[in-house]
């Protein structure tokens, strides 16, 4: 009985190492299990992996690795992942603490500044979700500052216009493509922001193919808690959607 049961259990194991057939033959919806059972075993270990990875490196599973070591004990494990995770978080809390208030955002895509008239200036809008914001928010086109301090402010706007490759014609044959940076003190009106930097200049852009000018700007200035920083552009239609070309950002220096 157990004999004939072992010669069968060999047979089958041969059929299944040499007789790759048996596998390829069943329909593919056969093959829909046995593939979701592979993909979510190997999930399961590379999370398993990860895991003692994590563990590994903040030292909590140096003892595995003596070799006298006894296996650890399940009751153990647990205590010890959660004292694994405690120390991470409090390692986390206490480098925030001394972290460098910095920011760096790229341009908000797709935008929406319909205007075309060249007089009209608009603020622009920073893509909150693709960048860096340390002790510092965003808020509706604005840096707010969480830590007062002396900061260094940079923008940086690029223009570009392929007359060819437009939609819409439009004259730009007298453009002005300025970029301002204004402080929004927390202390003053909110209607007075004052204009710490500008920069820009004004062309004929004649290349019916492409046509392309960037302004950047950068100063130290002190700001206080919760004071607003921002950027306002003119002719805001031709600015440049890539992540490189239009940007904002402001770091701490110095108390
Ligand atoms: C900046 O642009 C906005 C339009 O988006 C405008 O309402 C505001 O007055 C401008 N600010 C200054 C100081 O020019
Ligand atoms: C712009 O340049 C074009 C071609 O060089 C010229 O014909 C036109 O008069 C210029 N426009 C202005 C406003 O200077």
């Amino acid at each position: 009985m157990a004999a004939n049961d072992y010669r069968g259990y060999l047979r089958n194991h041969m059929d299944m190492e040499h007789g790759g057939s048996r596998f390829q033959q069943p329909t593919q919806s056969a093959h829909k299990p046995l593939i979701f059972g592979t993909l979510a075993v190997m999930g399961l270990l590379q999370v398993a992996s990860s895991v003692t990875i994590l563990l590994h490196l903040t030292g909590y599973l140096r003892e595995v690795d003596l070799p006298s070591a006894q296996p650890i004990e399940e009751v153990h494990s647990e205590p010890i992942i959660a004292d694994a995770f405690r120390d991470i978080k409090k390692k986390e809390r206490s480098r925030k603490k001394d972290q460098t208030p910095v920011a760096h955002l790229p341009v908000k895509t797709p935008m929406d500044f319909a205007s075309t008239d060249s007089k009209v200036v608009t603020t622009i809008h920073w893509n909150q979700f693709h960048g860096t914001l340390t002790k510092v928010k965003y808020h509706d086109g604005r840096f707010v500052m969480e830590e007062q301090g002396l900061y260094y402010v940079y923008a940086k706007t690029c223009f570009r216009y392929a007359p060819d490759h437009a939609s819409k014609k439009q004259d730009v044959s007298n453009v002005q493509l300025i970029q301002y940076i204004f402080h929004e003190s927390h202390t003053q009106s909110k209607l007075k922001p004052v204009l710490l930097s500008k920069s820009g200049g004004t062309f004929n852009w004649s290349d019916p193919n492409y046509n392309m000018y960037c302004v950047q700007q950068g100063r130290s200035v002190r700001l206080g808690q919760s004071d607003g920083l921002f950027v306002n552009v003119s002719n805001s239609w031709l600015l440049d959607p890539e992540p490189e070309g239009t940007y904002f950002g402001v770091f701490k220096m110095s108390t």
